[in-house]
């Protein structure tokens, strides 16, 4: 429609006579009919002239000679239409002796009431040796006087030749495919971004026998840059998707894709997939999907690395109108589901097309992302931007939700002028000011702020993360912040938000911040629990026991930033996500909303960080991966996570999974030492009964166990283990081969079924019943072994201290089935760990780059001896190189235990010896205290790993999982 629209107004015009015949069809200047065909000379002193020197069809082609200056060229007036979308494509070749250029295909006009601009359609690296293809896209959107398409060179004084120039326009860009698989030897639409020289190569190839190279690189964000101006519209989402590799001699390197967008002059720039890890020799996708939220006169995509300037190979690019799926209108609204206010983080892009039609259905809250963080709303002191903020409050407004002001004062997205040459005085001047003006500009709509985000950090010893707003203002900032905001706005309600506060160590951290600002008198009204789960951990019993426990402050708490990562670890991806990880995650929801809804009196409003997967924070963080947190899927379809909180009936069923290690405890009604080495699996609360339940493996059948919580005893009281469809019920009196003992909390039941692995456990009373229905799997017994107590010297050598302690051996092999092997003692004292590691292993490497490929022996410990798939905060991964070199492992950033290993290594004939202190300030050490412990031989031969074997864990997820570690026991003497 707009193409025949713009074209009829352009016709009556007479903007372009020699196009408009041909309009709606590709036009072509080819020069066979002896003429320029419109083509003259650009700058003065240039000569434009048909020639049959050289021809790339037919038998002339356009010759310019003469040029002096690099925008000397050829050109021709207005091929153009305003509104339409063109593909150009052009063959250009050096005349005969001249060196080789850049030659680009630019767009010079000047914008109604603007500057000249000068637009940049196609360019490509050109010789004497042959003909080469430019092409690009082009479009112009603003009403211009003096358009000119021309052809000029990076060298002032070349010579060249075109020919078939071919205009083409599109019927409705916005929703063609765009693809480039460089196999027609050229760089097909792709042109650098700066000095970057891109060329059609083969090199590699994804596919076929091409792809584009990519050298040259002057900065991290040079590279091949495709205009996609016009051929995407605003609302509307694209999938984009490119495969990467890197050049020659490159060894590591991320790479990512980016748009820049612009609009009046100013850039603005986006990740759509952030740059992530190159293998070398591998070829790696860039996927992700894109929205246009702006009007835009400038659009282009890019791809980048995150440093460097190492050359790379792109190769089939393809880029598609993603055709919005019809929001689902026969299902409920959640904010109808829930006896809470509902939200939803949201961003610009969120507020157009499907994605503001979800939102204005299910929430009738939302927080903007990123909108009114200091980053965005004051980039520069004094200079305050609340274009975004203001579109994001309107929006809500206009839809009847409420906002929650995300946040006056974070360590993260503040820019870097807020610190500069700061003293206390001055920071909390900035700070005022900041606070002050964002809350009175909203005062009155914006009626919860996030005033303080993640200021907690319980690995230091007063609980408060070290961030340079408490390094130079200490507690004050905090003080000041919720201040200002309740002078500037009394009726706001203001919030101290974190994330992991469902974890018991965070949880007393914040909990005593928050009492003592509060007996301050400091007017802070709620806490924020951000949640940002995962699919296993942690169970919905922490986050009710931390609900609970801020109730007794006496202030408002809301779920601020809700959502559940399917990964338990800080790298895996998956191409595809397993549909029961789905199922799972439904379950999850369901946890975690009757949590919610048990505890609503306490809950004023529970948000999700983003209403759909696509938008999710987590597909960039910690790495571009897929991940899929949130109730709504990719096409904004409700997900199992949505009927776990609307309709739980509606899920499949869940087919959960446990091991059970060989063993046999005693059945009596104690709790052996051999329960203790596995935590309980949770059966989550229902009604006013939960369990912890556990299973062991043996000869004569399945022992199990469940702890149960049911702190009334009532004639419904019961357990139900039933066993490859046999049932075994025992009440609180107990049964035939069935113990049962009362707990300070509710009762224990031990029991010996028959040997079956389809198990359901569901536990009892009047109020409710909870239910674990899952496969068991035996697998061999847990290794169990001691810690002597008794201090070493740690200097590589075997002092008689370590004899007291038993050895274990390494013999679980997860690469190869021989090599370096260790024998490993431990002793404690006071709060340290002390690992002895005496490792056989006669030839020793550190060639590789990779601490994991150098011979080096790595210790495993859990202080809690969580079991966790993935690492809690505490749980470290401790390694160390035959030389001594220390690395690292845990979380993310492994914050919580990067400096708490000391090491020394010592070669010895045959090998070497490792000695490590380790310190665990996250638990007291004691006589009986159980450590998730394993220790793990890395075996290298020059630059790659060539066996590696651990004490315990064979999975070889070690790094990644402590669910398999064996057990450390500390003992006396
Ligand atoms: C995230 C945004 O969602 C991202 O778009 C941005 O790149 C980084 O920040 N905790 C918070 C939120 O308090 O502000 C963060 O939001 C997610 C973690």
């Amino acid at each position: 429609m707009r193409t025949l629209r713009a074209l009829v107004a352009a016709a009556l015009l007479c903007l372009v006579p020699a196009v408009s015949a041909h309009a709606a069809a590709d036009f072509t200047y080819d020069f066979e009919d002896g003429t320029t065909q419109g083509w003259g000379p650009r700058g003065g002193g240039v000569s434009v002239e048909v020639t049959a020197d050289a021809a790339h069809g037919g038998t002339s082609s356009l010759l310019t000679t003469g040029r002096t200056a690099t925008w000397h060229g050829a050109s021709i007036n207005e091929p153009f239409v305003r509104g339409v979308g063109y593909t150009v494509t052009a063959y250009a070749r050096l005349v005969s002796g001249q060196p080789s250029s850049t030659i680009a295909l630019t767009v010079q006009r000047t914008p109604a009431g603007g500057d000249t601009t000068y637009e940049r359609v196609a360019a490509a690296t050109v010789t004497d040796g042959g003909w080469v293809r430019l092409s690009g896209n082009y479009l112009f959107t603003a009403e211009s006087t003096g358009l000119q398409l021309y052809a000029e060179s990076s060298d002032a004084t070349g010579q060249f030749y075109l020919d078939d120039i071919v205009i083409t326009p599109l019927g409705d860009p916005t929703r063609e495919p765009i693809s480039s698989d460089f196999e027609d030897g050229t760089a097909q639409d792709w042109a650098p971004r700066a000095a970057a020289v891109l060329e059609s190569s083969t090199a590699a190839a994804h596919a076929g026998s091409r792809a584009l190279a990519v050298s040259g690189r002057s900065a991290s964000w040079d590279g091949p840059a495709l205009n996609v101006l016009g051929r995407m519209a605003k609302g509307e989402k694209y999938a984009l998707s490119v495969w990467v590799r890197l050049g020659p001699d490159t060894a590591a390197g991320k790479l990512g894709l980016s748009i820049e967008r612009g609009s009046g002059g100013t850039p603005s720039y986006e990740r759509v997939v952030s740059p992530k890890d190159v293998p070398a020799g591998e070829w790696v996708r860039l996927s992700g999907t894109y929205t246009l939220a702006y009007d835009v006169d400038f659009l282009s995509l890019y791809v980048e690395s995150d440093g460097g300037t190492f050359p790379f190979y792109l190769d089939d690019f393809s880029m598609t109108y993603v055709q919005p799926k019809p929001i689902q209108t026969d299902i409920p609204a959640l904010k109808d589901e829930v006896p809470f206010v509902m939200g939803s983080a949201f961003t610009r892009p969120d507020t157009l097309g499907v994605h503001g039609e979800l939102l204005a259905r299910h929430f009738n809250s939302v927080t903007p992302g990123n909108e009114l963080k200091w980053d965005a709303t004051e980039p520069r002191e004094g200079e305050f931007n609340f274009a975004d903020g203001d579109y994001l409050v309107d929006f809500a407004i206009r839809h009847g939700m409420t906002i929650r002001g995300h946040t006056l004062a974070w360590h993260s997205q503040t820019p870097d002028w807020v610190f500069q040459d700061a003293d206390k005085e001055l920071l909390l001047k900035r700070l005022e000011t900041h606070v002050r003006t964002l809350v009175t500009r909203y005062k009155g709509k914006i009626k919860v702020w996030d005033v303080v985000n993640e200021v907690v950090d319980e690995n230091q010893p007063d609980g408060l993360r070290r961030s340079k707003w408490y390094e130079i203002a200490g507690l004050d900032f905090i003080r000041t912040a919720f201040r200002v905001a309740h002078e500037a706005d009394p009726d706001a309600k203001l919030f101290i938000n974190d994330y992991n506060t469902e974890f018991p160590r965070k949880r007393e951290a914040l909990y005593a911040l928050v009492k003592r600002l509060k007996v301050e008198g400091v007017p802070i009204d709620g806490v924020g629990h951000q949640l940002h789960l995962n699919i296993e951990q942690p169970p919905a019993s922490s986050v009710e026991a931390t609900i609970e426990r801020f109730a007794t402050l006496g202030v408002d708490q809301q779920v601020t930033e809700l959502d559940v990562s399917i990964y338990t670890d800080f790298s895996s991806s998956y191409d595809t996500i397993p549909p029961e990880l789905l199922v799972q995650q439904g379950h999850r929801y369901k946890e975690l909303f009757d949590v919610f809804r048990r505890q609503a009196a306490k809950l004023s409003s529970v948000t999700v960080w983003g209403e759909s997967d696509d938008v999710s924070w987590l597909r960039s963080w910690p790495i571009p991966r897929l991940n899929a947190p949130l109730p709504f899927d990719d096409e904004l379809q409700a997900k199992p996570a949505y009927w776990g909180i609307v309709d739980p009936s509606r899920l499949a069923p869940l087919v959960r999974r446990l091991e059970a290690p060989a063993g046999t405890p005693k059945v009596d009604g104690k709790r052996d030492l051999e329960w203790d080495l596995l935590p309980d699996s949770p059966l989550a609360r229902v009604g006013d009964v939960s369990a912890g339940f556990q299973a062991r493996s043996s000869a004569k059948g399945l022992y199990l166990l469940a702890e149960v919580t049911d702190p009334t005893v009532g004639k419904d009281d019961r357990v139900t283990f039933t066993v490859d469809g046999t049932p075994y019920v025992v009440g609180r009196s107990g049964g035939p081969k069935a113990a049962v003992q009362r707990t300070a909390t509710g009762y224990r039941v031990e029991a010996l079924v028959g040997t079956g692995t389809d198990v359901n456990v569901t536990v009892h009373d009047s109020s409710g019943e909870t239910v674990w229905n899952g496969k068991v799997t035996p697998v061999p017994a847990v290794k169990l072994t001691s810690a002597a107590h008794c201090a070493p010297v740690l200097d590589g050598v075997v002092d008689r201290a370590w004899s007291a302690a038993p050895e274990i051996r390494t013999g679980a092999w997860i690469q190869g089935t021989s090599g370096a092997t260790a024998k490993v003692r431990s002793l404690w004292s006071g709060s340290t760990l002390y690992v002895l590691a005496q490792v056989a292993d006669p030839v020793l490497s550190e060639e590789s780059p990779n601490a994991w490929e150098q011979d080096s022996v790595e210790i495993f410990v859990d202080p809690g001896n969580g079991k966790t798939k993935g690492y809690e905060d505490d749980d470290g991964q401790y390694r160390v190189s035959f030389s001594g070199r220390v690395t690292v492992g845990g979380t993310f950033d492994a914050g919580g235990v990067k400096d708490h290993v000391q090491a020394v290594a010592k070669m010895v004939p045959g090998g070497y010896v490792v000695e490590a202190a380790i310190e665990l300030p996250t638990i007291r050490l004691a006589e009986g205290t159980l450590l998730g412990f394993d220790v793990q031989v890395n075996d290298a031969t020059g630059a790659a790993r060539t066996s590696a074997v651990t004490w315990n864990d064979s999975t070889g997820r070690a790094y990644l999982d402590t669910s398999h570690w064996g057990v450390l026991r500390l003992a006396r003497g």
